[in-house]
């Protein structure tokens, strides 16, 4: 597996496996067989639900003999708390405990509201402690992101956000190695959405290397040096997926990808009022 190296010295696999949304039945063999089909990065975050059920899956994997802890990189996400200095440690405790691990390779700011700054000090405190090897942040727009890193000792190792073809962020790429803030991307197929897997370009580009659609989107985020996660409950698909290092995409590939781009969310806008509702809702609700 290919990997980057992060502004620590950590590296990590440049291609993850991403666990939102698996039902909860589903995810500890979703994670068995992805591990089988040779993923080493695993991306889950408390507020999935499935915290738990990620660490079977990986605890599977490890007593068959067909991974060790090390070679894995694992990664969980502290949801918006309101007084996350006091209780960020709390909570990372409980991820570990909930996933069977000593430590998380990677943890991060899942949403950009609060106290950032009380859970990056806590974050920053577990990480001194050897529980956390890498910490970073998502969802931070550019301008925050510089804000984040122009008023804390620690830079974040990772900034986890969207990009897919329909939102290809190459501006905030351009800004986030200025600051030596590594992109890693979330929702890399925009979960199938403006027909993504049937789109007349991506096809016609993957025909030329005998590649799907999921393939040449996958390997375009490799390209471009971004850390890519993707999800799918189907061992095909898994297997699919990964299958992207013996290809290369032209520049001619990429000019006409680049002519996708959207330059906006295929989802949300983190700044709408409805959509900060809806978080503080959520935080309400796991605060209870
Ligand atoms: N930080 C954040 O706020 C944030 C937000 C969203 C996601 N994430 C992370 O990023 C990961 C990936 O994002 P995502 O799960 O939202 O979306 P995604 O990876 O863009 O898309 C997943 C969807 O694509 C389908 N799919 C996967 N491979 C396919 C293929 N080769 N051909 C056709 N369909 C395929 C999957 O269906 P099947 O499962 O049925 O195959 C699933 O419906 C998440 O699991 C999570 O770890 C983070």
């Amino acid at each position: 597996m290919q990997t980057i190296k992060l502004n620590n010295g950590v590296e990590m696999p440049q291609l993850g496996f991403g666990v939102y949304q698996i039902p909860l039945e589903e995810t500890a063999e979703a994670v068995y067989q992805a591990i089988k089909a040779g993923y080493r990065l695993i991306d889950t975050a408390s507020i999935y639900g499935n915290e738990k059920e990620t660490g079977e899956g990986i605890k599977r994997a490890i007593d068959e003999g067909l991974v060790t802890r090390e070679e894995l990189f694992v990664t969980s996400k502290l949801f918006i708390l309101q007084a996350p200095e006091e209780k960020a440690a709390e909570t990372i405790e409980h991820s570990l405990d909930t996933m069977g691990l000593d430590y998380l390779d990677l943890y991060l700011i899942h949403q950009p509201y609060g106290d950032v700054y009380g859970a990056w000090r806590a974050m920053v405190a577990a990480q001194k402690a050897g529980k956390l090897r890498a910490i970073g942040i998502s969802n931070f727009k550019s301008a925050k992101m510089i804000e984040f890193v122009g008023l804390n000792e620690v830079t974040p190792q990772i900034n986890q956000i969207e990009v897919n073809p329909w939102n290809q962020r190459i501006e905030d790429q351009e800004w986030h190695e200025k600051y030596g803030v590594q992109v890693e991307a979330w929702a890399p197929f925009a979960e199938g959405r403006h027909e993504l897997f049937t789109n007349p370009v991506l096809k016609e580009i993957g025909k030329q290397y005998g590649k799907t659609v999921g393939q040449v989107v996958l390997r375009w985020l490799m390209q471009r040096g971004i850390v890519a996660l993707a999800k799918s409950v189907r061992p095909e698909r898994m297997a699919e997926n990964i299958d992207i290092f013996d290809f290369e995409l032209s520049t001619e590939d990429i000019e006409k990808i680049a002519a996708l781009d959207m330059k906006e969310s295929a989802f949300f806008d983190h700044d709408a009022p409805q959509q900060v509702e809806w978080f503080m809702k959520r935080m309400e609700d796991t605060e209870k």
